[in-house]
């Protein structure tokens, strides 16, 4: 008994041992494992978790409240112009940025251009901004007889309509070259720029930018570009949010013409040259159609007819004061104005307006 009892007792005391050296080995390492097993995977998949929070709250708060866009009649404003559109590339760059800052413009698009490459036409219009014609096949429009002159204008339009807008009322006469049937026959309005870039001599980008930031007060001023060149593209990236840091509001020339002339664009009327270097701002902006009041953008039915008192001069070519110089041409061969010159329109002094230098 004694031995068994002995026997049991050594048995029982070698498992305690043996226990014990296993506890005591645990409570020797146990802070290392536990150090280790903090620095595992613990800690990073918290970092990533909390990573992750804000970066599914950012998009919540992303849809906030829509922009609208509300023109102040009483702020400088200038309008940027892209001819010779549409193209695949550099017409989408463009927009890219125009919709990045809210920003719109105008394109005077040619029509076989548009029948080629009709997306852009469509998300111009989408976006609001103004789609002009720029003839159908950008021939000189003041060497057209009359019926070849209606007939290219009349295509245009079919290939604006096809690609899903409507055809245009303002063209822009390639070249700026005009004569008297360009300017008042074809039953629409025709509309040059005060401000040339020259962005298709240079090619770039940098000369763009220095010409447009050096060319003093835009306020009321149309500036022609093209939408074909990479470096347009790239000057408008720039140009568009230093215009708007400068103070200006980014409108369309039928906007400009509303708000900063004060009278619609007519059909049979000229804004070139003439218009631009004797006319200012208006102490009386009108509504674009199917606004309350100027920069409302707000649709209201019964707005008393304000452009009323614009349709009067509007209709006359010979009441004007643009007008005497037209009627010193002769029907038959006009000069057209060159695309590049003038640079920049000089304003008269006697022009009728405060072309405020004030600060933009
Ligand atoms: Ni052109």
């Amino acid at each position: 008994m004694n031995r068994f009892f002995s026997l049991t007792l050594a048995l029982l005391l070698l498992l305690s041992c043996t226990a014990c050296v296993g506890r005591a080995a645990a409570p020797g390492e146990e802070p290392a494992p536990a150090d280790m097993s903090a620095e595992q995977p613990l800690d990073p998949p918290d970092e990533t978790e909390i990573l992750e929070e804000p970066a599914e709250e950012e998009p919540v708060e992303a849809p906030e409240e829509p922009y609208v866009r509300v023109i102040d009649p009483a702020r400088p404003m200038v309008a940027l112009t892209f001819d010779d559109g549409p193209d695949g590339t550099w017409s989408d760059a463009i927009l890219d940025v125009l919709e990045e800052h809210h920003a719109l413009a105008t394109f005077f698009e040619v029509g076989r251009n548009v029948l080629a490459c009709p997306e852009p036409v469509r998300r111009m219009a989408e976006l609001g901004c103004e789609v002009g014609s720029h003839s159908n096949a950008h021939k000189d429009l003041s060497k057209l007889k009359k019926r070849a002159l209606l007939g290219d204008l009349d295509t245009a339009d079919d290939a604006f309509v096809s690609a899903g807008v409507e055809a245009p009322t303002l063209v822009r006469p390639p070249y700026g070259a005009v004569n008297k049937t360009v300017k008042s026959a074809t039953g629409r309005s025709m509309v040059t720029w005060t401000v040339d870039t020259e962005d298709w001599r240079s090619r770039d980008a940098q000369a763009v930018i220095d010409f447009v930031q050096s060319a003093g007060d835009l306020d009321g001023e149309i500036v022609l570009m093209h939408s074909i060149y990479e470096s347009t593209a790239d000057a408008t990236a720039v140009l568009v949010p230093w215009l708007q840091e400068q103070g200006y509001q980014l409108v369309t020339v039928t906007e400009l013409l509303a708000y900063y002339y004060g009278e619609l664009p007519q059909p049979d009327c000229f804004y070139g040259y003439t218009y631009f270097s004797t006319h200012g701002r208006t102490d009386t902006p009108v509504p674009l159609p199917g606004e309350a009041f100027p920069g409302a953008g707000v649709p209201e039915e019964d707005f008393p007819e304000e452009p009323a008192g614009q349709e009067a001069p509007a209709e006359s070519d010979s009441s004007g004061e643009e007008d005497a110089p037209v009627e010193t041409e002769t029907p038959g061969e006009d000069p057209p104005e060159p695309e590049w010159t003038p640079t920049r329109v000089q304003r008269s002094t006697a022009a009728p307006a405060q072309a405020a230098p004030t600060t933009p």
